[in-house]
C-alpha cells in the first residue's frame, strides 16, 4: 500500500531543514547501505560484494546471495551510519529498493528497511532498483534535471527512456532478448574470461581491435529504438566453435574489442538518435555496463559531434550501490511517497510502476 500525502505536505517537510535518507540494496549480489543528504550528497556509501563468492558458479546463486545479504546487511548498515556521523534518530527517511531483482535477495533489504522505519519511526520509501541507477547522476552533476534521454543498461535491462521528471520515464526502446550485461556476461564465460564477464571483456578489450572480426549489427524493423543482442551472441558463440573445431587458437582480445564494438556501437547510435529526434540537448547513461570505458568514450565523442551534453555517473555510482538508491528515494519522498509495513519485494517491477 503507497501513502501518498499531499504533495505540499511533503515539499514543505522537505523544505524545512536536511532530508537525510538511509538507503538499503540487495537487490542482486551486492549489500549496500548509503547515507544521502537532499539526493546529491553522499555522506556515506557501502558496498559489500558477493562477487568472489558467486565467481566459482559462473553467474549469481540466489540462494546463497539472500544467505549472504543476511550476513552481511546490519554490519553494512551500522558501516553506513558511522562513516556518515549520524544516528538513526538523525535520519529522516529509510530507501530500500524492492524491486526489480531477486526475490529472497530483495527480501532481505526490505525486511531490514522495515525494521530499522519501524523501529525508529521513520518513514518508509520503497525504490524501483532501475530509478535508482537513473538517480546515480544526479550524485555528481548538480546541474542535471529532468527532462533529459538516458539510456539504462545493467545485468537486466536495457532501456532507452526520457526521463520526463524525477521517476518519471517514457520508454522509447528496450531489448527484444538478452540484456547488455547480460551479453557481456554469456560471451565472457564462452570465451573463458569467466564472471563477472563485462569488467573482463572490457579489460581484455584493450588489448584487441575492434575491428578484427566482423560481428552483426542487429536492428529490430519498425523499432528504431529497440535493441537486440542474441544474434550478436550467437555469431560469437558460432566463431568460437568453429574456431575450437578447426583446431584455432582463440585470439581473446581481438574477439573482446570486436564484440564490445559491435554492443557499443547499437547503444551509442540508437541513445544519440533519440536525443536529437526527441530534441533533447542532455543525454545519460546508468547502470552496471555504464562503467564500460569503450561505451563511455564513445558515448563522450558522439555527444561532442552532435553537440549534447553528455552525464554519466562515476564507475563506482554504475554498478550496484546504495548512494542510488538514496538519491531515488530523496526525490520520491520530495513527492510525497510513503510506503507502508506490508511493502513487499517485486522481483519484476516494471519501469514507472509504484
Ligand atoms: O547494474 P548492475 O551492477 O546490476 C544489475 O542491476 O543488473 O549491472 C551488472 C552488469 C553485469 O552484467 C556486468 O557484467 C556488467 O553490468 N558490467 C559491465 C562492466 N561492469 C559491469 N559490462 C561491461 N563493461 C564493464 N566494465
Ligand atoms: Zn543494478
Amino acid at each position: 500500500m503507497i501513502m501518498e500525502t499531499e504533495r505540499e505536505e511533503g515539499r514543505n517537510a522537505a523544505e524545512e531543514k536536511d532530508v537525510l535518507i538511509l538507503a538499503v540494496e540487495s537487490s542482486c549480489d551486492e549489500t549496500a547501505a548509503a547515507v544521502v543528504r537532499n539526493g546529491r550528497e553522499i555522506l556515506s556509501n557501502v558496498i559489500s560484494s558477493q562477487i568472489e563468492l558467486h565467481t566459482k558458479f559462473g553467474g549469481v546463486v540466489p540462494e546463497i546471495a539472500s544467505r549472504k545479504h543476511i550476513e552481511k546487511i546490519n554490519q553494512v548498515i551500522g558501516q553506513a551510519l558511522e562513516d556518515a556521523g549520524v544516528g538513526l534518530s538523525d535520519i529522516t527517511a529509510v530507501g530500500v529498493t524492492y524491486g526489480p531483482g531477486l526475490v529472497g535477495a530483495l527480501l532481505v533489504g526490505v525486511a531490514e528497511a522495515k525494521a530499522i522505519a519501524w523501529a525508529a519511526k521513520k518513514p518508509l520509501v520503497g525504490v524501483h532498483h532501475i530509478e535508482g541507477h537513473v538517480s546515480a547522476n544526479y550524485i555528481e552533476h548538480p546541474d542535471l534535471e529532468p527532462p533529459f534521454v538516458c539510456l539504462i543498461v545493467s545485468g537486466g535491462h536495457t532501456h532507452l527512456v526520457i526521463v520526463k521528471d524525477y521517476g518519471e520515464f517514457e520508454i522509447l526502446g528496450r531489448t527484444r532478448d538478452d540484456a547488455a550485461g547480460e551479453a557481456f556476461d554469456k560471451v565472457a564465460r564462452a570465451v573463458g574470461l569467466g564472471y563477472p564477464g563485462g569488467p573482463k571483456i572490457d579489460r581484455a578489450a584493450k588489448e584487441g581491435d575492434p575491428h578484427a572480426i566482423e560481428f552483426p549489427r542487429a536492428r529490430v524493423e519498425g523499432s528504431p529504438y529497440d535493441f537486440s543482442f542474441s544474434g550478436l551472441k550467437s555469431a560469437v558463440l558460432n566463431y568460437i566453435n568453429k574456431a575450437r573445431m578447426t583446431g584455432q587458437e582463440i585470439p581473446v582480445a581481438d574477439l573482446a574489442a570486436s564484440f564490445q564494438n559491435a554492443v557499443v556501437e547499437a547503444l551509442v547510435s540508437r541513445a544519440v538518435l533519440a536525443a536529437k529526434e526527441y530534441g533533447y540537448s542532455r543525454l545519460a547513461i546508468a547502470g552496471g555496463v555504464a562503467s564500460n570505458s569503450a561505451l563511455r568514450a564513445a558515448m563522450e565523442e558522439a555527444c561532442r559531434r552532435e553537440n549534447l551534453t553528455f552525464y554519466s555517473p562515476s564507475p563506482v555510482y554504475c554498478t550496484d550501490n546504495a548512494a542510488m538508491i538514496g538519491a531515488a528515494a530523496y526525490y520520491e519522498y520530495k513527492k510525497g511517497i510513503r510506503h507502508g509495513w506490508d511493502l513487499n519485494a517485486v522481483p519484476n517491477l516494471k519501469l514507472g510502476e509504484r
